[in-house]
């Protein structure tokens, strides 16, 4: 299988947005990942929802907008307005989780939940089936170019087995420190969607990084613990 490559603009060139899109336009890239702050959920302050209307204009691929920003319900309907195709939320950002979830769904989103690195997999076990997609962070969210946290990949395991056995389709994607070393160990864990902001723009060819990022992984063989011969 080849993962779904998302590049994340907030390791874009600001003061040449337009060139940065139209890379990602052009490439193998699948998704356009951004990242809203709001200084009190991450420690940082990104962009909001005029930077996301024009990379809207250009853009010629789905949105996949990951909301570091306390209670996120207060603003669905406007990242909806503003041209998302994907909403993710934290969990640890919102109180009424499944009432949120269904509120980006009803204004035709698909919706999207991420965890902290110390936020359990287990906590999503009763809203995996509402899911159409889980963001496990694999860094502290709130800054680009930071190292990926190894516990990461057991988290992965796990919740790809909690997808299975509670029936659902939500795709595994992971943002953090996602570069050549970690892409395969995480596709090979069960990560569908790969976001990667400093190893593809701070690269010299980010056309290629994104080429490379989306190589053809072997699938995982099943092993079924029932089928002893
Ligand atoms: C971090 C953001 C990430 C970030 C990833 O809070 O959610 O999307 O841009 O950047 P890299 O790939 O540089 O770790
Ligand atoms: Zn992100």
């Amino acid at each position: 299988m080849k993962p779904i490559i998302a590049p994340s603009m907030l390791s874009a060139d600001f003061c040449n947005l337009a060139k940065d899109i139209n890379l990602v336009n052009q490439s193998q890239a699948d998704w356009f990942h951004l990242d809203i702050m709001d200084g009190m959920f991450v420690p940082n302050i990104s962009y909001g929802l005029p930077v996301v209307k024009a990379i809207r204009t250009m853009a010629e691929k789905p949105l996949d907008v990951h909301l570091m920003i306390m209670d996120p319900g207060r603003y669905v309907s406007d990242f909806k307005k503003a041209g998302a195709d994907l909403l993710t939320v934290h969990y640890e950002a919102v109180t009424h989780l499944h009432r949120v979830v269904w509120q980006i769904k009803s204004e035709d989103m698909l919706a999207g939940v991420a965890l902290n690195p110390h936020t359990p997999v287990m906590l999503l076990d009763d809203i995996i089936q509402d899911l159409d997609m889980v963001l496990i962070m694999s860094v502290n969210p709130g800054f680009g170019g930071q190292k990926f946290i190894p516990n990461s990949l057991k988290k992965i395991d796990e919740l790809a087995d909690m997808i299975v056995r509670r029936n659902s389709n939500a795709l595994i994607e992971v943002d953090g420190g996602v570069d050549d070393e970690t892409a395969p160990l995480l596709v090979e864990a069960g990560a569908d969607v790969l976001v990667s902001g400093n190893h593809i723009f701070k690269s010299a060819d980010p056309a290629a990084t994104i080429e490379a990022l989306k190589a053809e992984y072997e699938e995982e063989e099943e092993v079924d613990d029932n089928d002893i011969d």
